[in-house]
């Protein structure tokens, strides 16, 4: 554990698009530092920490080459998702919390494998969901608190880039890449777990992806609230904020927030609720802080990842709802996830962790499914 008043030694693994966004927000906290820069392309990586005024860092092809060259505290994995696993799971076995972009892991299989080496070292493992980290969300969600139970949260999404590259070759770029950030702000928002969705994913026809572009996704979580999320990625024209444009309907009011500025509410006869608009830090440098908190303090961050591969649970249902057309549970992703993470994990220790969990739900505070309907036909036409 970090001494209070001294930055956390970091080692930034990525230094991709994202992984300079990372050194920018290192540099710019007091709070961490970084000792040791990774990427495959160890040339990319020289130049990103030169650009960032890392300069004279140790810079390595692989983590394992700079584990014990350097005095790390932490690592910081900011590569692309398929590597996921493999560097925060070298990082965790060699007793280093870590703090992993999204998505946690390609798979939500791959995630458990994570979590269970996080069990095995001790360590934290901790997911940045930056779309957390805003100053207007967070006044939204002291309004929702008001609101009483929140039954109703809706979230629309309609985006028009022109990335190029693997998104417009994905089957289904919106759901894998984009609506993890909405889902897991919906669990963040209602305050409750996802047990069961309809999606209806499809691709409009003037759609520049190959894949599924477009999302008409419908959750239920355990208490009974529901989210809804429309989304596009080819919708030119009107476009919302990347956040979305939500509104949560309770039964003592209702809220909107148009993704970028202040909220909106008003009790159920109209009175407004105030907007509390603080100024803590934004997007990944709201992340590293409480990452860094955590560390300190031992308090659980809103990102671990046992709680947060229900996120990616979401968007593996999802996926499966429109491929299947019925409604899925995430009880059954779970499950499945669970006997592929044990039948895939070649390291022993890890998987005695897996082999050990009474249940996948009981370890990552999962909902039990409440209503006694697990096998139910669809209630929407899909
Ligand atoms: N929070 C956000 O809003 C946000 C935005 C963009 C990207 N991301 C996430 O950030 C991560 C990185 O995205 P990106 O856009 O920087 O991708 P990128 O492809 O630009 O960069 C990824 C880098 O990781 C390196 N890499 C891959 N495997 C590696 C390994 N095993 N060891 C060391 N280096 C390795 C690659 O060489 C590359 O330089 C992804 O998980 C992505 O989803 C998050």
């Amino acid at each position: 554990m970090p001494a209070s008043a001294e930055p956390v030694r970091i080692i930034q693994v990525g230094a991709g698009a994202m992984g300079r966004a990372w050194l920018q927000a290192i540099t710019d906290s007091d709070q961490a530092d970084l000792v040791g820069l990774v990427d495959l392309d160890q040339e990319a990586a020289s130049q990103a920490a030169d650009a960032a005024g890392f300069s004279g860092v140790p810079v390595a092809r692989s983590l394992e080459r700079l584990l014990d060259r350097v005095d790390a505290q932490a690592v910081l994995n900011v590569t692309v998702p398929e590597a996921h696993a493999s560097v925060s799971i070298a990082a965790l076995l060699h007793g280093l919390p870590v703090l992993c972009e999204k998505p946690l892991a390609e798979s939500v299989s791959a995630g458990l494998s994570m979590i269970a080496a996080a069990e095995l070292s001790g360590k934290l493992l901790m997911v940045s969901q930056s779309r957390r980290y805003w100053r207007t969300l967070s006044a939204f969600r002291q309004q929702i608190a008001q609101l009483g139970c929140v039954g109703t949260l809706t979230c629309d999404f309609f985006k028009a880039p022109r990335f190029g590259g693997f998104r417009e070759e994905m089957a289904y770029p919106l759901l894998l890449d984009m609506a993890i950030h909405q889902f897991d702000l919906a669990r963040d928002l209602i305050g409750d777990e996802p047990v069961a969705v309809f999606c209806d994913s499809y691709n409009p026809s003037w759609s520049w992806y190959r894949g599924d572009a477009a999302a008409h996704v419908l959750f239920e979580f355990a208490g009974g609230s529901r989210f809804g999320f429309n989304g596009s990625w080819c919708s030119p024209g009107l476009e919302t904020s990347w956040n979305g444009e939500w509104r949560a309907s309770g039964a003592g009011g209702s809220a909107t927030w148009d993704g970028d500025h202040a909220p909106t509410a008003t009790d159920a006869d109209g009175g407004p609720i105030a907007a509390m608009v603080g100024d803590e830090p934004e997007q990944i440098a709201g992340s590293l802080a409480e990452f860094e908190a955590a560390l300190r303090t031992g308090t659980i961050p809103s990102g671990e990842a046992h709680s947060n591969v229900l996120s990616l649970a979401m968007v593996e249902a999802a996926i499966r709802s429109t491929a299947e057309s019925r409604r899925v549970l995430i009880a059954e992703v779970l499950d499945e996830a669970h006997a592929v993470a044990v039948g895939n994990e070649r390291h022993p220790e890890i998987r005695a962790v897996l082999e050990s969990w009474e249940s996948v739900q009981s370890v990552t505070g999962a909902a039990q499914h409440p209503h006694g309907r697990p096998h139910q036909e669809p209630k929407l036409p899909l």
